[in-house]
């Protein structure tokens, strides 16, 4: 089926398993994250991960990475070993009618200068037959919303310019993550103060399929 098959949703509505829609809102996060083409996206339920949606969760972000030349094709393996090292702080999926087509992790980060609280945002996937209809947006909105409820000073990730640089992240001087390329790195504040210093992701982040086959080897040993 190609993306222009897929129904026209009229009136948009985003439905968030905590009714917080962005009107009601008290913090304003950018702009771009509450446009009007955004609101006329379809509907789109965010809620938390169950346990009935690992296996899901995993195929959808296969999916979305599998035609990235950039990617590494081991984000899957790095949510699994997030949520086995219990550091899988959010873990929220994106539903269009009752079916699973994202998801958003976010864990925590360390930063050199001892900053506290913040945290990474990444693996984010998007089916590809969904792409591009402000399901992305609404993911990383929403985990937003909820990692400013837990106290975050804010987050950080390695992605795309074009992509991150419109909702509002941005590049801070000072701020590097090793083997990244500066523009490469983005960053949002809750509290307009950024850190300063090397970012270090979770562990989780080395995980590429190997730790679980050598897991898994263990597990069958008679
Ligand atoms: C990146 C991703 C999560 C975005 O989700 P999405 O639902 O497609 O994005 P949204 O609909 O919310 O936002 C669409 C806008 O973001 C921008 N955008 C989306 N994907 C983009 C990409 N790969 N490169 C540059 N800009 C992009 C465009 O401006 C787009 O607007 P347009 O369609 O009017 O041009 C999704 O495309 C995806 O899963 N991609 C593959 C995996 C990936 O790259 N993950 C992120 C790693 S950093």
């Amino acid at each position: 089926m190609a993306a222009s098959a897929l129904p026209r949703w009229r009136p948009a509505t985003l439905i968030y398993r905590r009714d917080v829609t962005p009107d009601t809102q008290t913090v304003p996060l950018h702009t771009a994250l509450c446009d009007k083409a955004y609101m006329k996206t379809q509907r789109i339920l965010i809620r938390d991960e169950t346990g009935h949606d690992v296996a899901v969760i995993t195929e959808v972000t296969i999916a979305a990475f599998a035609g990235l030349e950039i990617s590494n094709h081991t984000e899957q393996y790095i949510i699994e070993a997030l949520r086995s090292a219990g550091a899988l702080t959010l873990s929220l999926v994106a539903e269009v009618g009752g079916r699973v087509v994202g998801h958003i992790a976010f864990s925590p980060v360390s930063i050199s200068d001892g900053t506290p609280n913040w945290y990474g945002l990444g693996p984010v996937s998007v089916l590809p037959l969904y792409q591009r209809q402000g399901i992305g947006k609404a993911l990383i909105r929403e985990g937003l919303l909820r990692l400013r409820d837990l106290g975050a000073g804010g987050c950080c990730l390695v992605g795309h310019p074009e992509y991150y640089k419109q909702l509002g992240f941005t590049n801070v001087a000072g701020l590097v993550h090793r083997g990244v390329p500066s523009e490469a790195l983005y960053a949002w504040s809750f509290r307009g103060r950024f850190p300063q210093g090397e970012v270090m992701f979770h562990d989780g982040f080395a995980a590429n399929g190997q730790q679980r086959q050598a897991r898994d080897a263990i597990a069958s040993r008679p």
